[in-house]
């Protein structure tokens, strides 16, 4: 019976032991990824640092806010009927999509406005009316914004000022300089929206000079030899760098894209050999934005990235990245875009674009790893898993967030944990078994939606989906490195115990091994007096 048992628990380990990729290593030296992303450095999302954006003049009213204009005679805010591609009217008492106006930003006074469909509102007409009508925005579309609170003057740069009228027009003869007081050319503006605030907001909100000053000094204090030295002490063996598409054209990108990204991306390749760290770079921010959001760097939330003319050059920064670090020791590899929107990049765009990108990686490197990322919204990531991107070294990436949906809205720090395990693991276990590339949670964080959680719930649930994610094949990268949000800093977490990272892997030790030990400790604690 006893030695039944024991020979039972030694076969156990025995297969354990071979189901353990512990003999495999992504390259010599490195098992698993343990990594933390440099987010908010090389592109830019202002909730990472406020600061960045604060001496912006007329900072809400950046590139993609959102606004409204209510005429205080008429009581009636300005639409465009159809979203677009007729006559504006004032003549709506609900404000809706029709009734609102993306920002094009030409300088801190001077604005231009989209309408939902695309086109932008015009004062080239018949009749002095502003038409929905130019799909591209010149002179003509450039309006002077004079502001006293939420009041607004709207003005042509040949000085008229638009006015509306009693048969609910939008005119450009208002006679003479109106006042404040309640008169045709005085509107309410309404700020709907003011979510993007990325390089783009940023760049263009402070012009070039003082967006060169304020960015060179954050590319070069944001992310120093020190991060490295700090990551690397406390076992993390990989940085994964979102990069903005315009690195390609370093030092001289188009407006209003600031160079100097790719000396910072240098910098990070020098610290990472020194640190024995290495490099993920992540073409975050493709051209004509993937997903609409700051950190794609859109201008006013399009996504216009599946066209042929955005996809061929995504491969230009793909084959230029490559062919720069291929040799570089610190490159672990090329992640060829980040998070696109499932709701605006079909799905055989987005797996030819990766095909492509596969091939131009491979041609410069055969070992570096191709990470491919799911799409986010509504997408199985079964759909890249299944779809041959590559032969060799290809990676997919998972983004798990406790967060962006109604779903976690007031779960409480168990159902929390359940959900890691009774979505998570299933999910990480189908794909870690299924014959495809290996598995990275490429982004999470040890935050969710509880209000005042104490610093032990935070440890445990960091612990939980530190335990989960390092069962990922390829393995993690935490969210981010520095944040002004504390539970979204790493360093901050790190430093003040709401994270506590296992030490067996400053010794380099695979989860597999930690389990492994767990198990075999286990064993012992119940068979090991009838081993002996
Ligand atoms: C403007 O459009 C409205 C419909 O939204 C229409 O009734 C009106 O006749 C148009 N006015 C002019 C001047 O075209
Ligand atoms: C703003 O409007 C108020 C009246 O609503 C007026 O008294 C004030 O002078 C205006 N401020 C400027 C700077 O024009
Ligand atoms: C790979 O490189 C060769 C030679 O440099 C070039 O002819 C070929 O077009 C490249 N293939 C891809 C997919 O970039
Ligand atoms: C939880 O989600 C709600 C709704 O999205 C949001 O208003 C709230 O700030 C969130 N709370 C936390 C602690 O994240
Ligand atoms: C969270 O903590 C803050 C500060 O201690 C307190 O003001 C607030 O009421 C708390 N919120 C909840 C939902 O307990």
């Amino acid at each position: 019976m006893g030695s039944s048992r024991s020979r039972q628990a030694l076969a156990f380990m025995f297969l354990y032991c071979l189901a353990c990729p512990l003999s495999q290593s992504l390259v010599n030296g490195l098992r698993k990824v343990r990594g933390v992303n440099l987010g908010g450095w090389l592109v830019v999302e202002r909730w990472i640092k406020p600061s960045l954006f604060d001496e912006i003049p007329n900072g809400d009213m950046l590139d993609g806010t959102q606004v409204q204009f209510k005429s205080v005679t008429l009581q009636k805010y300005v639409s465009a009927a159809n979203g677009g591609g007729m006559n504006v009217t004032v003549d709506r008492d609900i404000p809706s999509w029709w009734e609102t106006f993306k920002i094009w930003r030409v300088s801190e006074n001077m604005f231009q406005f989209r309408c939902f469909g695309g086109q932008f509102l015009t004062s080239q007409s018949e009749g002095n009316v502003i038409l929905a009508t130019a799909d591209i925005p010149t002179v003509s579309e450039t309006y002077i914004v004079e502001r006293n609170n939420t009041k607004v003057h709207i003005k042509l740069l040949s000085g008229n000022y638009l006015q509306a009228t009693e048969d609910y027009q939008l005119k450009t003869d208002y006679d003479g300089e109106p006042g404040w007081d309640d008169n045709e050319a005085t509107f309410e503006m309404v700020i709907y929206a003011n979510n993007l605030h990325g390089d783009f907001q940023l760049a263009n909100g402070y012009g070039q000079d003082k967006a060169r000053e304020i960015l060179m000094n954050h590319r070069h204090t944001f992310v120093t030899a020190e991060d490295f030295s700090f990551l690397s002490e406390h076992g993390i063996n990989t940085v994964r760098i979102p990069v903005g598409w315009w690195i390609v054209q370093d030092p001289d990108p188009p407006a209003p894209f600031i160079g100097g990204t790719l000396a910072a991306l240098d910098r990070a390749f020098s610290w990472a050999e020194v640190y024995n760290i290495r490099c993920i770079i992540d073409l975050h921010a493709a051209p004509g934005s993937q997903n609409g959001m700051e950190h794609s760097a859109s201008r006013d939330g399009s996504v216009n990235w599946p066209s042929t003319e955005y996809i061929t050059q995504s491969l230009d920064v793909i084959e230029f990245l490559s062919s720069r670090y291929a040799d570089n020791p610190a490159l672990l590899g090329i992640e060829l875009l980040n998070e696109p929107s499932a709701a605006a990049v079909p799905i055989d765009i987005l797996v030819s674009y990766y095909k492509s990108g596969y091939q131009i990686v491979r041609n410069y490197s055969s070992t570096a790893y191709v990470v491919v990322c799911q799409r986010i919204g509504n997408a199985d990531p079964m759909e890249i898993y299944e779809a041959k991107i590559g032969d060799t070294n290809v990676v997919l990436d998972l983004h798990y967030y406790n967060l962006f949906d109604a779903y976690f809205v007031d779960l409480n720090p168990l159902q929390n944990m359940q959900f890691i395990y009774n979505n998570r693991v299933p999910q990480l276990q189908a794909l870690n078994n299924a014959n495809g590339p290996l598995v990275f949670i490429g982004e999470w964080v040890n935050e969710w939606n509880v209000t005042n959680a104490s610093r032990r719930e935070y440890q445990i649930f960091g612990s939980t989906q530190l335990e989960v994610y390092d069962t990922a094949s390829f393995g993690w990268s935490y969210w981010t490195l520095k944040s002004e949000e504390k539970h979204w800093d790493f360093e901050w977490s790190i430093k003040n115990k709401y994270l506590v990272l296992n030490n067996s892997w400053k010794n380099g030790l695979s989860s597999c091994t930690t389990l492994a030990v767990t198990v075999w400790a286990i064993i012992l604690a119940f068979y090991g007096s009838l081993l002996l």
